[in-house]
């Protein structure tokens, strides 16, 4: 079996990590059975340094051509970076935009996941976390006020802004098909977390989510107000299963959920259309700066690389192998900068890398 993986190293840690991610591919591919073909594309700073923009479309007809793509980071310090004097559209970030809403990739999976073993680097109180938690966000990730349509106006001499919220309910209802999919799968509880105390798109959302849980009597529903879900992630993680919400909510949300699991670098994520296909990269940023010292965690990339293979390749197999690799790793005591504690052997990116591939059986 080959897969041809486009593969966006993108900026700071990126090409560090995601060199980590393709090792354990090319590993865990030997084992299993498959050939990866990679296909380097660039995006964010990378790109614009060489075309001027973020994202060319003969990038995303190349990412569309390919079976999945792998995503390491993009952007870089917005005070320093000469990216950053360009104007907002062409800046890395819109690069991630566009590719998110060219290739239609509207359901973000983001798992968050304590390892028992990472416990230690947890800021949570103990009693809070015993025994770990697995909660999975599923984060809409084309609309909303990301994709609203915005402006910078001035209005009688005052300097004045609209970013504007919208959702359509064909946008609310696959999204909150997705969720309940997956918590059929899983514990087979879903909160969806939204403002319906103040705002019409929440209100909406809460109806058509609703509307789908009628089809899911197996699961349970609960609705949350964003503002009390931020609290009852630190407060009490483990009640989560599955967290159905909106683009900006899930983006603030799954940062926190991140940071109780010990480390953002920690995290993976998939980015799914309605097909096999998808956009996988882990979900902490470019971090410029630790770039380029080999001391990055790779481990969120890897993880990603493990959803890639589970995902859009049904190589369930090998991903398990992965993840048990990971799990492994951390037993032995391994850890990078991010997650060390006391005890435990500090190593650097490409050292974590091999010690995963010596892992997978
Ligand atoms: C993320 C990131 C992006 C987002 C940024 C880089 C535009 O924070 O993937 O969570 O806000 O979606
Ligand atoms: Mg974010």
């Amino acid at each position: 079996m080959n897969l041809n993986i486009g593969v966006i190293k993108g900026d700071g840690i990126g090409p560090e990590i995601v060199t980590e991610a393709m090792k354990v591919l090319d590993k865990t591919g030997e084992i299993y059975g498959f050939r990866c073909t990679y296909e380097q594309l660039l995006m964010g700073g990378a790109s614009i340094d060489v075309h001027g923009v973020p994202l060319t479309d003969e990038t995303i007809a190349r990412a569309k051509a390919s079976d999945a793509v792998l995503m390491g980071s993009i952007g870089g310090d917005a005070k320093t970076s000469p990216w950053y004097q360009l104007e907002p559209s062409k800046r890395p970030e819109a690069g991630l935009l566009k590719i998110r809403k060219a290739l239609n990739l509207f359901a973000n999976l983001r798992p968050a996941v304590l390892y028992e073993e990472l416990a230690a680097a947890c800021p949570l109180k103990e009693e809070i976390t015993e025994g770990g938690f697995d909660l999975m966000i599923m984060r809409e990730l084309t609309g909303g006020l990301y994709f609203g349509e915005r402006k910078t106006v001035e209005e009688e001499g005052v300097r004045t802004a609209y970013d504007s919220l919208t959702y359509n309910e064909n946008e609310i209802r696959r999204i909150a098909v997705r969720a309940f999919d997956i918590a059929m799968k899983r514990r087979k509880k879903v909160t969806s977390v939204d403002k319906a105390n103040v705002l019409d798109s929440s209100r909406l959302w809460r109806k058509v989510v609703e509307e789908v849980a009628a089809d899911y009597p197996e699961v349970t529903l609960e609705h949350m107000l964003v503002d009390n879900c931020a609290m009852q992630l630190v407060r009490d993680p483990k009640q989560f299963d599955v967290i159905l919400t909106e683009n900006m909510f899930g983006d603030i949300l799954s940062d926190e959920a991140s940071m109780v699991t010990g480390s953002i670098g920690m995290l993976a994520s998939a980015s799914l259309n309605e097909t096999k296909f998808g956009l996988y990269e882990p979900s902490g940023g470019s971090a410029p700066d630790i770039a380029g010292k080999g001391i990055a965690n790779p481990i969120a990339t890897i993880l990603s690389a493990a959803m890639m293979l589970r995902f859009s390749f049904d190589l369930d197999k090998a991903a398990d192998a992965i993840e048990a690799a990971v799990s492994q790793v951390l037993k032995d005591g391994y850890r990078t900068g991010d997650i060390m504690s006391e005890g435990c052997t500090k190593v650097g990116t490409a050292q974590m890398g091999d010690l995963i591939c010596e892992r997978i059986h």
